[in-house]
C-alpha cells in the first residue's frame, strides 16, 4: 500500500516520501481500515518538526484523523490510528474500541473532521470551561480547524460568539459560521473592541490556539470568574500567566490535553462523541471543509497549514 513517511524531523514539506510498504496486520483488539479521507491537524506539522510532546520513532507515518471502511465488516468508522499517527496512507489500524459509527449521511470528507477538533472543543467548552448558554466566548484564529469546530459549538449551546482571525477572507468565514462578532486581530487590537461589546465585562471564556500575544491580550479582557482555555501555541510562543493577575481579577487559566482523556478517562470520548452526532444531526454543527485533495499532495498540504493560509479543515483522499 502507499504511505506518506517521515524519515528525519524537519519540515513536514521536505522530510516525507510516499513509500509503497506491506498493509499494516491488526493485532489484538485493533481493525484494519480502509482509509476514506484523512483530515490534516497542526499538531501533524509540529509532529515532523519534532516540535510536538508526541515523539512516534523514525520512520513513522503522520496523520492522527480519519474516516475508514473497516475491511471486515464495511462499517464506516472515525477516529485517530492506533499508537500515535498513520492516517496519511491507503491503510490504518484502529483500536476497535476507539473507531466511532460515522453520523448518518456524512460525507467521509465531513466525518474525518469530527473527531479530533471537536472533541477538542466540546471537552474544552463543556468539561474544562463550563460554558453556559449567554456566556461571551471569544474564539481565537475563529476560521482555522480548532476554531471553527468552536464557533460553532459556543453557538449550539447559546453562548455569544465573539471570533477572531486573519484577513478579509478568514474573517468572513468566521461570519459564515455564525459568530455573532468578527474581529481582524491582525489589524485591530482586540482587547477594547471585546470589552465593548460585553459592557465592560469582558469575555466568559477564551478559547485560545494561538498562545504567545493572543493570550497575554487575552488576560486584559477575560471576565471576572472567566476561563482562558489553553488550546494550543500556533503563534510559537509558549505564554505565561502571572499568579497575581489571576488573583487580582478572579479569573482561571485552564489547561486542555484533549489526547489524555484517552487514557485518563476513555468512556468521554464516546459520550462526547453521542453529543457530536446528535448535534450533528440536529443541523448544529458541520464541518468546515476548506479543501479536499488527493493523498500524494500531503506535503504541499501540510505547507499551506504551517503557513497560516488553509481555513478550516484540509482533507486527503487516497
Ligand atoms: N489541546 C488539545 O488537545 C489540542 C487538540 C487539537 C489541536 N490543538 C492545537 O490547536 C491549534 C490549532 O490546530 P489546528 O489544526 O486547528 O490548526 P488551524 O487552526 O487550522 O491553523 C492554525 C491557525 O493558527 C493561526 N495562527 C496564528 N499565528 C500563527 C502562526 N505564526 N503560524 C501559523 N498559524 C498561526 C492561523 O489563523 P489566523 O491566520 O486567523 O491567525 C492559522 O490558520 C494547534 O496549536 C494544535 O496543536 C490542541
Amino acid at each position: 500500500m502507499r504511505a506518506w513517511r517521515v524519515h528525519e524531523l524537519g519540515d513536514p514539506s521536505k522530510v516525507m516520501s510516499l513509500d509503497e510498504i506491506d498493509q499494516p496486520v491488526p493485532g489484538e483488539g485493533q481493525v484494519l481500515v480502509k482509509v476514506r479521507a484523512a483530515a490534516l491537524n497542526f499538531p501533524d506539522v509540529l509532529m515532523a518538526q519534532g516540535l510536538y510532546q508526541e515523539k512516534p520513532p523514525l520512520p513513522y507515518t503522520p496523520g492522527v484523523e480519519l474516516c475508514g471502511e473497516i475491511v471486515e465488516t464495511g462499517q464506516r468508522v472515525i477516529g485517530g490510528p492506533s499508537r500515535g499517527p498513520g492516517a496519511f496512507a491507503e491503510y490504518a489500524l484502529m483500536d476497535a474500541d476507539n473507531a466511532w459509527p460515522v453520523p448518518d449521511g456524512m460525507t467521509d470528507e465531513k466525518a474525518a473532521a469530527l473527531y479530533l477538533t471537536y472533541q477538542t472543543g466540546y471537552v474544552g467548552l463543556h468539561r474544562r470551561a463550563n460554558i453556559q448558554a449567554g456566556d461571551w466566548l471569544l474564539v481565537h484564529a475563529g476560521a482555522g480547524g480548532v476554531g471553527s469546530a468552536a464557533i460553532q459549538l459556543g453557538k449550539a449551546v447559546g453562548a455569544k460568539v465573539i471570533a477572531t482571525a486573519g484577513g478579509e477572507r478568514k474573517t468572513a468565514i468566521c461570519r459564515e459560521l455564525g459568530a455573532d462578532h468578527v474581529i481582524d486581530y491582525t489589524t485591530e487590537d482586540f482587547v477594547p473592541i471585546v470589552k465593548e461589546l460585553t459592557g465592560g465585562r469582558g469575555a466568559d471564556i477564551v478559547y485560545d490556539p494561538v498562545g504567545g500575544d493572543v493570550f497575554d491580550k487575552s488576560r486584559k479582557c477575560i471576565a471576572f470568574e472567566g476561563r482562558i482555555v489553553v488550546v494550543g501555541f500556533t503563534s510559537g510562543r509558549i505564554p505565561e500567566a502571572p499568579a497575581n493577575h489571576l488573583l487580582v481579577k478572579n479569573y482561571s487559566v485552564v489547561g486542555l490535553h484533549w489526547g489524555l482523556y484517552r487514557t485518563m478517562d476513555p468512556p468521554r470520548i464516546g459520550m462526547v462523541h453521542e453529543e457530536l452526532t446528535r448535534l450533528v444531526t440536529d443541523g448544529h454543527i458541520d464541518p468546515l471543509i476548506g479543501e479536499t485533495l488527493p493523498l500524494d499532495q500531503a506535503p504541499q498540504a501540510l505547507a499551506k497549514l504551517a503557513d497560516r493560509s488553509t481555513v478550516g479543515k484540509v482533507v486527503l483522499v487516497p
